[in-house]
C-alpha cells in the first residue's frame, strides 16, 4: 500500500520528466488520488470541530487545509502517523486512521477552496514595527537615531546585534544605566529586535559638536582598535559597535567607564588600563571626525524581501514533487509562527526548512508570518 501511494505521487512527475511537449503541463490536470465523498465523511467526524468542513481552521493556530497541494497534506499526515512530526492531538487522531482515510482526507481537503485567516495586523516590516516602537527613544536618541544630546549616543546604523545586545544588557542590569534600563523595562524580545531592525536602517550623520581633543593626536593611539572597530571606526562585525561620528562626551564618559569599571567589558577594559584622560580625549576626537557609515545589513528586513528566498520552493510555480512544500498564503500568523518556530528550534525536522529557519530571529518569523497570512491564497 505504500509502495502504491509513492508510485501515484511520482507518477506526474514521471510523466512531465518524460514528456517532451512544449506546453507546459495544466496543473488541474492532476486528478485527486483519494475519494473526496469517502474524504467527507472523515472529516465530518473527526477533523470538522477544528478544520471546518472547508478546512478553514476554527482557531489562530490552527492551519488552513482547503485548498493545500493534497501531496503535502498526504506526507503531513503521515507525519504525525509515524511520529517524524510532533503533535500530541494530531499524533493520536491521525493513528486512528486507515490508510485509505489519509488518501480520502487529503484529496477531500485539497479539493476544497483556500481560505484565508484574515488580514494581518501586523507591519510584515521589522523595520516598520521597529519605527513605531521606537517613538519613546527618538526624544534623546533622535527620530532617525541620530542624537543631538551631548553625552547621548547615536544609534543610526549601528549593526542590529550590537543594538540589541545593548538594549538586553540594560535590560537584564549586566549594564547599568538608570535612564535606559527605565526605557527597555517593558520591551519584549520581539520589540527590541524590531527596535533594533529600525534604528540599523537608519543613515547616520556626523555629530555637529567638535571634540575637545585632538584628533591627530588620537589617530596613533586608535591603531590598536581597529582590528575591532575598523580603522576608521566602522565596524565590520556584528557585535562590535562603530564608533565613527559618535558623540564626544559620550565616547570619552564610555571610555573612561570601561576603564575604571563603570561598564564592565573585559577586553575594552584592559585596552584601556593606564590610558590617561587627555589621550582619551584625543581617541574621541579622532573617531568624531570619522565620516558615519551604515552597517551592511547581512539580512532582508521585510517579510516580502523574505519571501523572495522562500518562494523558490513556496511559490505557485514549484510543483517539484521531491520537494512537496507547502502554500502559506493565508495561513493564520500565529500558525505560522509556530511552524517556523519549531523548525528553527529543530522541534519540526525537514532539513531544507532547518536550514531556511535558522537565522531567523523571532522580529524575521513575526514578519514573515504577517507577510504570508496578508497574501490572498491562491
Ligand atoms: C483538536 C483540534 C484538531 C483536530 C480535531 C484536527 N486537527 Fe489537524 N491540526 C490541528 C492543529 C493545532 C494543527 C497544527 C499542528 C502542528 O503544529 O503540527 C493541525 C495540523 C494539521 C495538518 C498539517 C497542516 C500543515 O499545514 O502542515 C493536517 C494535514 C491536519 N491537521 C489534518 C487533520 C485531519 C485530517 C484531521 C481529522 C482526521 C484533523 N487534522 C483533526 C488541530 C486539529
Ligand atoms: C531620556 C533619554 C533617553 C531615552 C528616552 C532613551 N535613551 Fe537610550 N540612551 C540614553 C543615554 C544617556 C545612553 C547612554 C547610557 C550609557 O552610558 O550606557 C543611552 C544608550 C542607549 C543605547 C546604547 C548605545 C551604545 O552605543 O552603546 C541603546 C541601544 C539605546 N540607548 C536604546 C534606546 C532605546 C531603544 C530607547 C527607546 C525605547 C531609548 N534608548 C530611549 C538616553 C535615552
Ligand atoms: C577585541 C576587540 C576590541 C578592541 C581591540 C577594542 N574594542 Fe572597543 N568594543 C569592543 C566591543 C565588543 C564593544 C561592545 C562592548 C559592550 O557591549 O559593552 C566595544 C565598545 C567600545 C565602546 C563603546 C561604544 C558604544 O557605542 O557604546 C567604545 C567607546 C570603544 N569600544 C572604544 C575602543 C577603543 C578606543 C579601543 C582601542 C583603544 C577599543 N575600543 C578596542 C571590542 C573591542
Ligand atoms: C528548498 C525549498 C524550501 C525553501 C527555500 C523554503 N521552504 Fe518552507 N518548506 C519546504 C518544505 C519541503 C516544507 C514541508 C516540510 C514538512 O513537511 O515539514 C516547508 C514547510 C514550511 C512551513 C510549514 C507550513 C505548514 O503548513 O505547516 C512554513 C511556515 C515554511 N515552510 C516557511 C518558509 C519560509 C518563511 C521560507 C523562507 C524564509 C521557506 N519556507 C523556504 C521547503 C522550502
Amino acid at each position: 500500500m505504500k509502495k502504491l501511494t509513492l508510485s501515484l505521487i511520482l507518477l506526474p512527475m514521471l510523466l512531465t520528466a518524460c514528456g517532451k511537449q512544449p506546453t507546459p503541463a495544466a496543473p488541474e490536470a492532476t486528478a485527486p488520488k483519494g475519494d473526496l465523498a469517502a474524504g467527507k465523511i472523515v472529516a465530518e467526524a473527526k477533523c470538522f470541530s477544528c478544520h471546518g468542513l472547508d478546512g478553514k481552521g476554527t482557531g489562530p493556530d490552527i492551519p488552513n487545509l482547503g485548498g493545500q497541494k493534497e501531496a503535502y497534506l498526504l506526507n503531513a499526515l503521515n507525519g504525525y502517523r509515524t511520529g517524524t512530526r510532533q503533535h500530541a492531538a494530531l499524533q493520536q487522531l491521525s493513528s486512528e486512521l486507515t490508510e485509505a482515510d489519509v488518501n480520502n482526507i487529503a484529496a477531500y481537503y485539497a479539493s476544497q477552496k483556500p481560505a484565508s485567516a484574515g488580514a494581518a495586523t501586523g507591519a510584515a516590516d521589522t523595520v516598520v514595527a521597529g519605527k513605531a516602537a521606537a517613538a519613546a527613544c527618538g526624544a534623546c536618541h533622535g527620530m532617525d537615531g541620530n542624537s543631538k544630546m551631548p553625552g547621548t549616543p547615536s544609534l543610526a546604523g549601528q549593526h542590529p546585534g550590537f543594538l540589541l545586545n545593548a538594549m538586553q544588557d540594560y535590560k537584564d542590569n549586566s549594564r547599568k544605566d538608570a535612564i535606559m534600563a527605565v526605557q527597555v523595562a517593558k520591551l519584549d524580545k520581539v520589540a527590541m529586535e524590531n527596535i533594533a531592525a529600525y534604528f540599523a536602517a537608519q543613515t547616520p550623520v556626523a555629530r555637529d559638536k567638535p571634540a575637545a581633543g585632538s584628533a591627530t593626536a588620537g589617530e596613533p593611539l586608535s591603531g590598536k582598535c581597529g582590528g575591532c572597530h575598523g580603522q576608521q571606526g566602522h565596524s565590520a562585525d556584528e557585535k562590535t559597535p562603530s564608533l565613527a561620528g559618535q558623540d564626544a562626551q559620550y565616547l570619552v564618559k564610555t571610555m573612561k567607564n570601561y576603564r575604571d569599571g563603570g561598564r564592565a567589558h573585559a577586553e575594552m577594559k584592559a585596552m584601556l588600563a593606564g590610558v590617561k584622560d587627555p589621550d582619551l580625549a584625543n581617541i574621541a576626537a579622532f573617531y568624531v571626525a570619522q565620516q558615519p557609515k551604515q552597517a551592511l545589513a547581512t539580512q532582508p528586513t521585510a517579510g516580502q524581501q523574505w519571501a523572495e528566498r522562500c518562494d523558490k520552493c513556496h511559490g505557485a510555480t514549484n510543483d517539484n514533487p521531491a520537494m512537496v512544500a507547502p502554500h502559506l498564503a493565508g495561513q493564520p500568523v500565529a500558525y505560522l509562527v509556530k511552524a517556523l518556530t519549531d523548525y528553527r528550534e529543530g522541534k519540526r525536522v525537514q532539513s531544507a526548512m532547518h536550514a531556511m529557519g535558522a537565522p531567523l530571529s523571532d522580529a524575521d518569523i513575526q514578519a514573515i508570518a504577517e507577510y504570508y497570512a496578508g497574501q490572498p491564497p491562491k
